[in-house]
């Protein structure tokens, strides 16, 4: 049976050129890089510059996700963006990245589901394509994270950092079975109810302001521990796989021992998770792009891989997508 599936044939990031250290936050706040490391596994974090904006990030990793696919930009027909740090309450980050890259087909919008944007805008831009709504999907996390911190809360400051990751999804007719390329699931959840454990004390209709990030970490990471652990289970369930027909556990970058924990759960060594937290710090929406563009770009994650993608944020908001990388040989 042909099954028509969303082929990830590209990717791109960004990272501002401005670095912060550990030792440079520690002159600033009452903290410390050792502190830092141990909790978290961070080491430095990206900084944009001033008036370097979401959208600008946004469209620098899209140019190298469309040339890494060879997609000309006017072959785009959707472009979904997942931000927290839009560059404007609107319009939305999308349609400013649509402008910049010279597109003018079909639709461009914004989704926010925080640390987990990412799986969501895959999710969004793969039912898209599969219901034949697009061809050529351009699915990006862009975040300017750095601009809604409290650099006086050394609880939360020490976190984030800025980036972009970028993707091209294009379609493509498959059998339907787990060896075909492209997105072979996404799987997506919520819940309201853990809203103030990881929040931004602002916004356009509750106080007209942007606010900062408030988290309770410790509950934050519980969550995440079983939240992840549940939807990388059903992920495999759902494609009759085990974990060790995953080639590469791509998760979102929040912190090193969350990491490590859903790779022991999954039996994983090591080499087989893609982690950069140490140089970019928890990039929120664009963790997970930023983090396979890397491990493409360095030559471990290869055309035919199977990529688990993994990411929780505030709402809660989690989810999870395996994807088997890069054009199939046919194609
Ligand atoms: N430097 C030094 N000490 C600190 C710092 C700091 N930056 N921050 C907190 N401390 C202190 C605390 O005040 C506390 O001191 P006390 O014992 O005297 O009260 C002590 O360190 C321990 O604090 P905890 O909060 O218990 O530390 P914990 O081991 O839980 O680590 C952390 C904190 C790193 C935040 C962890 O809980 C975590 O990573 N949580 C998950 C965060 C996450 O995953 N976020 C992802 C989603 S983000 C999003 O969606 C936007």
């Amino acid at each position: 049976m042909s099954v028509r599936r969303s082929l990830l044939v590209g990717c791109g990031s960004y990272l501002p050129e401005r670095v912060l250290s550990n030792a440079e936050l520690a002159e600033k706040v009452d903290t410390s890089h050792e502190w830092i490391v141990q909790r978290t596994g961070i080491h430095q974090r990206h900084v944009a510059a001033e008036g370097e904006l979401t959208s600008d990030l946004a469209i620098n990793a899209s140019n190298k996700a469309l040339a890494a696919a060879g997609i000309a930009a006017r072959d785009v027909d959707l472009i979904v963006v997942a931000t927290t740090t839009p560059d404007d309450t609107f319009p939305a980050t999308a349609t400013k990245v649509q402008a910049g890259l010279g597109v003018t087909n079909g639709a461009a919008f914004d989704v926010q589901a925080v640390c987990a944007g990412f799986v969501y805008a895959l999710a969004v831009a793969d039912n898209f394509i599969k219901a034949g709504q697009c061809d050529t999907a351009l699915v990006i996390g862009a975040e300017t994270f750095t601009r809604i911190l409290d650099w006086e809360d050394r609880t939360t400051c020490v976190l984030f950092g800025d980036g972009a990751g970028a993707v091209v999804l294009k379609a493509h007719e498959g059998s339907g079975g787990v060896d075909d390329h492209g997105i072979l699931s996404t799987h997506l959840h919520s819940d309201g109810r853990e809203r103030d454990i990881l929040y931004v004390d602002g916004g356009p209709s509750s106080t007209g302001t942007t606010g900062h990030v408030r988290m309770e970490g410790k509950e934050v990471f519980k969550h995440a521990v079983s939240k992840l652990g549940g939807v990388i289970e059903e992920a495999l369930e759902a494609n009759g796989l085990n974990a060790a027909d995953v080639d590469w556990l791509v998760p979102h970058q929040a912190n090193r021992r969350i990491i490590d924990a859903m790779a022991k759960r999954m039996k994983l060594s090591s080499d087989k998770v893609v982690c950069c937290i140490e140089r970019h710090a928890n990039t929120s929406a664009a963790s997970v792009p930023l983090a396979l563009t890397e491990a493409v770009g360095d030559g471990r994650v290869k055309s035919g891989d199977l990529v688990l993608f993994e990411a929780i944020g505030g709402g809660l908001a989690w989810g999870a997508g395996l994807v088997r990388m890069g054009y199939p040989p046919s194609a």
